[in-house]
């Protein structure tokens, strides 16, 4: 079943060679890269353009560091036993595909805002589907993903409830209270902790099924990886950049803390009202 759609009209896309269309003929090609930009035509250079190339780059050194192995552990025996291999499974803000590339389903799909990411994922992970996308309007098929996955990721209520089929579990992981502690004290006088607030708990249209959290330490072998950490993260323009050179000089290597919470919600059926109409 098509999972891809039209940013235009929503209509379900069908690859066709190296283009994917809907049934209103529209038309959007596959790059040399492998991946398909499905922002909506025209409106790509008044939207902020996701993380930068920079930042980019940076976390794929830092993800293929290994600095984050057991969250990508822990979500693809997620995703693997949540999806059993069937359905669409879709990463929103997949950034590299660094997570997307351990998911599980009939087809998995990495969509984020930012070209530089999409591209590199599309580079390296070839078994997945890749395409620039905005959250806010996900080119998707109303009702047709079984997983959706959003990883420090933003996520919008709406949106997921809509292309979320009845029973689709959304997992969602967040920063765990402690998480990047020491790293924190070095960039923040006061550091406080992270909120762990995860998104939809709140929200009747899904129910929280899981809720576990993933704790671990690992070590900041050098300056190098320090810049990188804090190059992909939003202390780079959250804190000053006299504070960040300062946090550079700290002696490495050194150990952090690293954390997350992690949830899984079932999208809840839509119930009827009396007169048949859905209001879920
Ligand atoms: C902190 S990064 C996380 C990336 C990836 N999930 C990971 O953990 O490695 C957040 C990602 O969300 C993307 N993003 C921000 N706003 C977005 C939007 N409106 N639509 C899609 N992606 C967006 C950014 O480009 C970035 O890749
Ligand atoms: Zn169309």
């Amino acid at each position: 079943m098509a999972v891809l759609a039209c940013p235009l009209d929503l209509r379900a896309l069908e690859r066709v060679g190296d283009a994917w269309r809907c049934a209103d003929g529209h038309s959007y090609d596959v790059s040399r890269d492998g991946y398909v930009n499905l922002l909506p035509p025209g409106k790509s250079s008044r939207l902020k353009s996701g993380d930068d190339v920079d930042s980019i780059h940076a976390r794929r050194r830092f993800l293929d560091a290994g600095n984050y192995a057991t969250l990508a552990r822990r979500l693809g025996a997620l995703s693997r036993e949540l999806s059993n291999g069937t359905g669409a499974t879709v990463d929103v803000g997949c950034g590299e595909g660094y997570y997307t590339s351990s998911l599980s389903g009939a087809e998995v799909v990495g969509l984020d805002l930012s070209r530089s990411g999409i591209r590199l994922a599309a580079r390296r992970y070839k078994s997945a589907t890749f395409a620039v996308a905005n959250a806010l309007a996900l080119p998707l098929v109303t009702d047709a993903v079984n997983q959706l996955v959003s990883v420090f990721a933003p996520v919008v209520p709406d949106e997921f409830a809509r292309v979320c089929r009845a029973e689709a579990h959304v997992v969602i992981a967040v920063p765990a209270a402690r998480h990047l502690a020491a790293v924190r004290a070095l960039l923040y006088e006061t550091p406080q902790l992270h909120d762990e607030v995860v998104p939809l708990v709140d929200d009747d249209r899904f129910a929280l099924a899981h809720l576990e959290q993933v704790v671990g330490e690992i070590e900041i072998a050098d300056r190098d990886m320090l810049r990188d950490l804090i190059t992909m993260t939003p202390y780079r323009f959250a804190v000053p950049p006299d504070a960040i050179e300062r946090a550079l000089t700290a002696p490495t290597p050194f150990t952090t803390p690293i954390g997350f919470a992690v949830a899984v919600l079932r999208r809840v059926s839509a119930t009827l009202d009396p007169d048949g109409e859905s209001i879920g």
